[in-house]
C-alpha cells in the first residue's frame, strides 16, 4: 500500500522525516516530494505550503503523479470547540470549506453546485486512529473541521464558522485535500493538534505552540501507518 502523508509547513512534517530515516527526494511543481518504506508500506510525504490552493496541488500531485491509494493529514489548528485546548488531538468526522460563499445565489455556506457542503473522511482510517488513541490511552476527539483561506484571530468569525458549521476546529487546508481526495476516490483521514484557540492570541499562540502540537500530531500518524493494514 503506497500512503501519502501531507502537511502544510514544513514543522508539520519535520518529525515525519526524522522517524522514517533515508528518502528519496523529488521535486515536483514547487515541492519536494520524499519516498521511503516504513511500517511495511511504501510513504510519499510533502509539505504543500499554507493555503486551500497549494494543499489541492500536493494532494493531486501525491495521487496523480506519485501513485498514492489512501491519505493521511498531520497539522495543526485552532480550537473552536471548548473542550479542545493546546495539544489536544482532533479527527475530522467531515470538512467544510468556511470561506466559499455564493450565498447571494440562495446557496448554503460551504457550497456550490456540483459540489457539497461537507466532504466525510474515510471510516476505517478513523477506526485505525480510535485504536492507536486507546493503546496510547489518549483521548482523540472526533468533530467537523472547517477550512478556509484565512488564519483566523478573532471572535467574531469563529463564532460565525461554530454557529454556520457546527465546526470544532479550523485550519487553513484540510477541506481542500478532502475534496480533492473525494473527486479522486481516495480515502482520506484529516488529523490535527490544536496550536491555538483562533481567538485575540492566536498569533503568539501559533508561534509558541506550532512545533510541539505539530509533533503531537506527526508522532500519532506514524503509530497509525505502523497499524493500516
Ligand atoms: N491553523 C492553526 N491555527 C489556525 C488559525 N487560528 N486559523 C487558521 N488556521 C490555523
Amino acid at each position: 500500500m503506497k500512503l501519502a502523508i501531507m502537511g502544510a509547513m514544513p514543522e508539520e512534517i519535520a518529525p515525519i522525516l526524522e522517524r522514517v530515516g533515508d528518502y528519496k527526494v523529488t521535486k515536483r511543481a514547487g515541492n519536494s516530494y520524499y519516498e521511503c518504506s516504513f511500517g511495511g508500506h511504501e510513504l510519499v510525504i510533502a509539505y504543500s505550503k499554507i493555503g486551500k490552493v497549494f494543499s489541492a496541488l500536493t494532494a493531486a500531485t501525491m495521487i496523480e503523479s506519485f501513485g498514492a491509494q489512501k491519505m493521511l493529514f498531520s497539522g495543526v489548528a485552532g480550537a473552536i470547540s471548548k473542550d479542545l485546548s493546546v495539544g489536544d488531538l482532533i479527527i475530522a468526522t467531515r470538512l467544510c470549506q468556511h470561506d466559499l460563499d455564493i450565498t447571494a445565489f440562495g446557496h448554503p455556506h460551504g457550497f456550490v453546485p456540483e459540489g457539497a457542503q461537507f466532504i466525510d473522511t474515510d471510516d476505517s482510517l478513523k477506526d485505525v486512529a480510535l485504536q492507536v488513541a486507546k493503546e496510547m490511552d489518549i483521548v482523540l476527539k472526533e468533530g467537523v473541521i472547517a477550512t478556509g483561506d484565512q488564519f483566523v484571530a478573532d471572535p467574531v468569525r469563529k463564532r460565525f464558522i461554530e454557529e454556520t458549521f457546527n465546526a470544532d476546529a479550523l485550519e487553513m487546508e484540510g477541506a481542500s485535500v478532502a475534496v480533492v481526495c473525494d473527486a479522486l476516490d481516495i480515502p482520506v483521514f484529516i488529523l490535527r493538534a490544536i496550536s491555538d484557540a483562533a481567538d485575540m492570541d492566536a498569533s503568539f499562540d501559533f508561534d509558541a505552540f506550532l512545533d510541539s502540537s505539530a509533533k503531537v500530531s506527526a508522532d500519532f500518524i506514524m503509530k497509525m501507518v505502523e497499524k493500516i493494514a
